[in-house]
């Protein structure tokens, strides 16, 4: 790494830490962050053994790392439980009184729970899963809104040693199912609905069909009444959460889970096939997000601090339950749209919360510049301390607003690169020691040996585009695809040798910082959500209408990316106007309204390879309204170019 970052700040465009802000931060200057990290991939044993003593430990590990690539454990022979870190180990300090979640409901509720309210709350919600016949290594889904008792479910699940698999609120019944189904999971935990933008959104009737007319391995749904909303409870199967909890006390101790006892599986969206089931361990995924959350957000008792990520979305998993509970934060959760029941929302929970630190996404942040800043002026930001940003990456100026209108050009960012797979921070500035530069994600945290490398697997010079690859196993890396080792060998270990193949493209500046460019396989990333174009071309195969299809990105200015669908229909059927919002409509079906392509061009055929492979290069040239370049020789039948590319919106 490049030892001349001091000598460039005189660049414009590169944002020193104030030295008060240094002073007071954990990690207070570049030398400092350079001997941890050099000492962390060094000898991580006793880097992280250190960290990990931090954590409570029912039984000490025998050995820190033990890695026959690609395959890990951490911690070897530790016992541990989660939710004792995050919550029974607070209540032997001051902080046992302290507010452990301050949650407002999108109509206006609002709640504040102690870690001892937490405590009490997660005890007996894992004594009527105990009730429920859950035992340790159950896998049980939780489809619920943002309020506490999503918090609860998951951390009740991790005191007794069940996997959760969280869905996020907005995908459909038929996304709920495949994940039972690839899961095998025993139980699912809804809520009546949650609120969303003013409407209800019905979570437990999705979950009904969801459940409908499949063999389910699904014994038991417990709903939570959050918005009031008339449900169908099924005999036998269904129980509301409230007089579940009626028939049990508040003594529940945590189980000794081993080190590497699996804690969660979150499907995530890859290049092909259905989503893949991520799965999670415990004492490394936990030491990751215990250690990201106290270095990167530098998190104090005193803090106030808001991720505005769903809890569907690994974000919410490490940012808004384990990593800060674990550090004894306070951890706020809104429940609905930033927009609702104006555009002020968020800065009119910041004033009242007085929120000190404030995390989100950069398709939230354009939102925000689009909106206009007379939404923020009419509030008192001045209690933020530190701003972040996640999931996409931040172009310069979206920095540079959120930087001086939100910031009020005091607060440090902290850009943060990482994935569903990566469980934790991966790069990043740390705040009181690295200077940021906007549009950058910064260097890698501690422990992470991120390079750039060619196609042929070496490492390139600087300002040279390449993949993104980590060389050396970290925590709370995922430890296989739930079900399918080969493809969790295969996906993420066999592009390249000896090295976690991350499916980013991006370069590395003369300091050593990363510029990430964005995925280079075939995900896309919308408004921060990722999606394969596989599951979309798969959703529009499933309407009976649908011979063929492909799915593209393309830039969109709010979203990052839109999601251009180009389709070939069946033949004797016609190009009738309503099918694009019939098709458009299925997908939402399928998936969820998130994936519903922006853009459906109809074909007459896709361009294709001689050997039958979708070109996609040239279908993301012709969604972006680009010109044509590069090879066609390869091309089967030129024509279908110049008729798709004529044939737009
Ligand atoms: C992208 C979200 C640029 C990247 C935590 C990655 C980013 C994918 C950043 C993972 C960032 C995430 N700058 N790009 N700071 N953070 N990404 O699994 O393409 O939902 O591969 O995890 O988001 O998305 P995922």
């Amino acid at each position: 790494m490049s030892t001349a970052i001091e000598s460039n700040l005189k660049e414009k465009r590169v944002f020193k830490p104030t030295k008060e802000f240094s002073k007071a931060a954990r990690i207070q200057s570049l030398a400092q962050y350079r001997e941890m990290w050099e000492e962390s991939i060094e000898r991580p044993d006793k880097f992280w053994g250190r960290e990990a003593s931090e954590l409570t430990w029912q039984t000490k590990w025998s050995k820190v790392l033990d890695w026959k690539e690609p395959y890990a454990q951490w911690f070897v022979g530790g016992k541990l439980n989660v939710s004792e870190n995050c919550l029974d180990r607070h209540l032997l300090t001051a902080r046992k009184n302290k507010a452990a979640i301050i949650w407002e409901g999108e109509p206006g509720e609002k709640r504040v729970l102690t870690y001892q309210q937490l405590h009490r709350e997660v005890c007996r919600f894992a004594n009527v899963l105990k009730r429920n016949k859950i035992k340790k290594g159950d896998r049980v889904l939780i489809y619920m809104p943002m309020i506490p008792e999503a918090a609860v479910a998951m951390l009740a699940c991790a005191r007794i040693g069940a996997t959760h698999s969280v869905v996020f609120g907005g995908f459909s019944a038929d996304s709920i199912r495949d994940r039972i189904t690839d899961s095998k999971a025993v139980m699912v935990i809804t809520t009546d609905g949650g609120y969303r933008r003013g409407s209800i959104v019905p979570l437990k009737k999705n979950v009904d069909d969801a459940l409908r007319d499949d063999p389910q391995s699904i014994k038991k749904v417990i709903v939570f009444r959050r918005a009031g909303n008339d449900v169908h409870i099924e005999e036998g199967r269904d129980v509301w959460w409230h007089r579940e909890m009626d028939y049990v006390n508040a003594v529940c101790p945590a189980e000794p889970l081993d080190s590497e006892h699996p804690l969660f599986i979150l499907y995530t969206s890859g290049s092909t096939g259905k989503p893949k089931g991520i799965l999670h361990t415990t004492g490394g995924y936990l030491l990751q997000a215990y250690a990201t959350s106290k270095y990167v957000f530098d998190l104090r008792d005193e803090d106030v601090y808001w991720c505005t990520a769903d809890i569907g979305w690994v974000t919410g998993h490490s940012y808004v339950v384990y990593g800060p509970l674990a550090c004894g934060a306070t951890s706020l959760m809104y429940e609905g749209a930033p927009n609702w029941p104006e555009n002020d929302r968020f800065w009119r929970i910041i004033e009242e919360y007085a929120v000190t630190v404030f995390y989100t996404a950069p398709t939230a942040i354009r939102a925000f510049i689009r909106w206009g800043d007379q939404w923020i002026k009419k509030h008192d930001l001045s209690s933020l301390r530190l701003l972040g940003s996640v999931g996409e990456p931040i172009s310069p100026d979206a920095w540079m607003w959120y930087h001086n209108v939100i910031g009020g050009g005091r607060c440090p960012i902290v850009d943060t690169w990482w994935q569903t797979e990566t469980g934790a921070i991966m790069i990043t500035t740390l705040p009181g020691a690295i200077p940021a530069k906007p549009g950058s994600a910064g260097l890698p945290f501690f422990g992470v040996d991120a390079v750039i490398v060619d196609d042929d697997g070496k490492e390139v010079g600087p300002n040279v585009g390449g993949k993104v690859v980590i060389r050396k196993p970290w925590p709370s890396m995922l430890r296989s695809i739930y079900g399918d080792k080969p493809r969790y060998k295969k996906t993420y270990w066999s592009e390249v040798k000896g090295a976690y193949f991350a499916g980013d493209g991006a370069h590395r500046d003369k300091d050593g910082y990363f510029l990430i460019a964005g995925r280079i396989d075939d995900v896309l990333n919308v408004a921060g959500h990722r999606l394969g174009t596989s599951e979309i071309e798969g959703a529009l195969g499933s309407h009976p209408a649908v011979a063929e299809a492909a799915v593209v990105g393309r830039p969109d200015e709010l979203k990052g990316q839109g999601v251009v669908a180009f389709v070939v229909l069946k033949g004797g059927i016609a190009v009738e106007p309503h099918l694009r919002e019939e098709l458009r409509q299925h997908v939402g079906q399928v998936i969820g309204p998130i994936a519903k392509p922006d853009d459906i061009r109809f074909a007459e055929g896709l361009p294709k390879t001689r050997s039958g492979k979708i070109m996609r290069r040239l279908l993301k040239e012709i969604a972006g309204g680009k010109a044509i370049t590069g090879d066609t020789t390869t091309l089967e039948d030129l024509s279908i170019i110049a008729k798709l590319s004529s044939n737009s919106d």
